[in-house]
């Protein structure tokens, strides 16, 4: 989960997906619903131009449902299918199957024209580090598939997982990069718990926590910690005393709440919490 991004590091990956792009009809990407635009790089749009595109809106269980439903929207007038999941789970597999198949409907159709049939539709999953690609691929694919070896034309080594008659998946998934540049990106990600926690200054993280908390979801810091009204600073104070974060000394530990605050987050004990909002329509 360490990724530090050097250009050397993007200038790979970015060929690398440019060869597997070559190879596949479908691209899955997986983002993480509680910042779906912060933990994508739009990059994947010029990459995987004029392929059929599935956005998966994992981690929907840790997700604001209808923030959720609002971000499908989003995507879906964007021109992707979009499908919310837990990829622990393998209750929303076969859904995946069927909008698989109907994202590649006109792929399907001009082979169907041109006189072939069944040949399977490829797809292959992409996204930033951490937003559950093994997960998914393992919970997808389950035990009953079978790898398919290399095959003419195919590049060397590429190994394929074949899902059903219908559809393959390249096994290995497609690591995009984080857009570091921009700090509140940064910063989602961080709260998240996509970049080290030790490269962070976890009060200030937390003190973020505490003002999205207070703005979107009034109720939740007081219900779950008992607190008074205040700034966040305030807040965070509170969460000391009433959980008893202190140093030696009987010093409030700032940092010890702090990081509590953001282990309740991460863990889904505060609730079902979106950290990023979709514009409004207009
Ligand atoms: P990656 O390949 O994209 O880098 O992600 P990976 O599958 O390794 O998943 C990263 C973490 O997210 C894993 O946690 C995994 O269990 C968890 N995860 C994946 N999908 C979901 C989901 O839909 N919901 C929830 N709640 N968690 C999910 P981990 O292995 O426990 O590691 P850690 O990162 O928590 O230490």
């Amino acid at each position: 989960m360490h990724f530090q991004w050097y250009p050397g590091h993007m200038t790979k990956a970015r060929r690398q997906m440019q060869e597997d792009m070559k190879l596949i009809d479908l691209v899955i990407e997986l983002v993480d619903a509680r910042i779906p635009l912060s933990s994508r790089n739009p990059d994947i749009d010029e990459l995987g131009r004029q392929k059929a595109r599935l956005v998966l809106m994992n981690k929907a269980d840790l997700a604001n449902e209808g923030q959720t439903q609002r971000w499908a929207e989003f995507f879906r007038e964007k021109g992707y299918f979009v499908v919310k999941l837990d990829a622990r789970s393998k209750s929303g597999m076969k859904a995946i199957s069927n909008v698989v198949m109907e994202a590649c409907k006109e792929k399907i159709e001009r082979d169907r024209k041109r006189g072939i049939k069944n040949r399977p539709v490829r797809a292959m999953v992409v996204g930033i580090p951490n937003v559950g690609k093994s997960t998914f691929i393992n919970t997808y694919a389950g035990k009953a598939c079978t790898k398919t070896g290399n095959k003419p034309g195919v590049t060397k080594g590429k190994q394929w997982i074949r899902l059903n008659k219908n559809v393959e998946l390249l096994d290995t998934p497609g690591i995009l990069w984080p857009k570091f540049e921009d700090q509140r990106v940064g910063l989602l990600l961080a709260l998240i718990g996509s970049i080290k926690d030790e490269i962070l200054n976890i009060d200030e993280l937390s003190l973020e926590l505490i003002q999205i908390l207070k703005e979107h979801y009034p109720g939740v810091l007081a219900g779950r910690y008992g607190l008074q009204e205040g700034d966040a600073p305030e807040i965070l104070k509170q969460v000391a005393e009433n959980r008893n974060c202190v140093k030696k000394g009987s010093e409030l530990d700032y940092s010890k709440a702090a990081a509590l605050i953001i282990d309740e987050f991460r863990s889904g004990r505060l609730g079902k919490i979106t950290l990023e909002f979709p514009p409004d329509p207009r």
